[in-house]
Order: C-alpha cells, then sequence, then structure tokens
C-alpha cells in the first residue's frame, strides 16, 4: 500500500485559483453584491476595505497564507456576522452574487466546483435570522 492517496494532495484551492483571479473574483463580487437589493444596504458604499479583508480571508480559507489572520485576528465569521440580518432568502441573494463572480473568471470546471461548494457551506451556516425579520 502506498501512503501518497492518504497524504493530503499538495496543491490547494488557492494554488489551483491563484492569487490574481482570486482579486479578480472579489472584485467582480463586491459590485454585484451592492447591485443586488436584498443586501446592497447592509454593505459600506466605500467597499475597498472589505474587498481588501474578503481577499485576505479567502486566501486563507482556500489553503493559501493566513493573511486574515495576520491582518485582524480570528475570523470568527459567525460572530462578525452577528449585527447583520441574515436570512436565508439573503444568503442565497449572497451566494448567487458570489457564483456569478466566479462564474465570470476561467476555471477549471473541478476548481470551480471545490471553490462554490467550500462558500456555499459557509454561507449556510452565516443564517442567524429567520426569514421573516426581512
Ligand atoms: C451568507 C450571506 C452573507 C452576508 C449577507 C454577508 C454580509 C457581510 C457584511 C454586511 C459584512 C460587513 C462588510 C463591511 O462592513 O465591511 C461582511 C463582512 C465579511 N464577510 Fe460576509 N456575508 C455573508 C457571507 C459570508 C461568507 C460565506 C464569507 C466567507 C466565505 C464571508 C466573509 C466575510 C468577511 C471575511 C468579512 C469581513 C469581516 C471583518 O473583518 O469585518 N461572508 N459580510
Amino acid at each position: 500500500m502506498n501512503l501518497s492517496e492518504f497524504l493530503p494532495s499538495k496543491k490547494t484551492l488557492y494554488d489551483q485559483i491563484g492569487a490574481a483571479k482570486l482579486r479578480e473574483i472579489v472584485q467582480i463580487f463586491y459590485p454585484l453584491v451592492k447591485a443586488e437589493p436584498l443586501i446592497a444596504e447592509l454593505f459600506p458604499d466605500n467597499l475597498s476595505e472589505t474587498m481588501n479583508k474578503q481577499e485576505a480571508f479567502l486566501t486563507g480559507f482556500l489553503g493559501g497564507p493566513p493573511l486574515y489572520h495576520q491582518t485582524y485576528g480570528n475570523p470568527m465569521l459567525r460572530y462578525r456576522h452577528a449585527k447583520f440580518a441574515i436570512t436565508p432568502t439573503r444568503a442565497k441573494a449572497w451566494f448567487q452574487c458570489f457564483s456569478d463572480a466566479v462564474q465570470a473568471v476561467e476555471l477549471e470546471p473541478s476548481v470551480r466546483q471545490e471553490l462554490l461548494e467550500a462558500v456555499a457551506r459557509t454561507a449556510a451556516a452565516m443564517v442567524n435570522s429567520p426569514e421573516d425579520k426581512l
């Protein structure tokens, strides 16, 4: 038996996507968010800090250097989102924007799929409010 198949693969999702495309996704994503009436009001008009934080977060989340941790500390994402009423409808709208941004860049289909799955799971975990609060 060969141990290699049990060892984590050396290429992370971050490696496979690359820093430039990850940045592009984030840069496409937030304008879509601001154009989506279900969630736009939650976000500041100046999105540059939000974009920097998201790019740093996703870098570490996808297996790259832990940039968010280094600058801002533990992400504690549920906690940091607690002040926003994230209903299932808002989470779906957020994820639709993210998915549209990911579709806009060229990626291997399997890489695209893995990225979307990882972020979808996280988006679902961010729901903190029942639908009727909207
Ligand atoms: C499910 C729907 C989601 C909604 C409605 C939402 C909304 C927000 C809002 C309103 C902010 C504050 C923006 C600002 O003031 O700069 C924020 C920050 C952030 N979000 Fe989300 N978010 C969602 C899901 C996610 C997911 C899935 C991730 C990660 C994959 C994520 C990562 C972040 C990060 C890293 C920040 C910056 C936190 C900080 O340091 O302040 N969010 N989000």
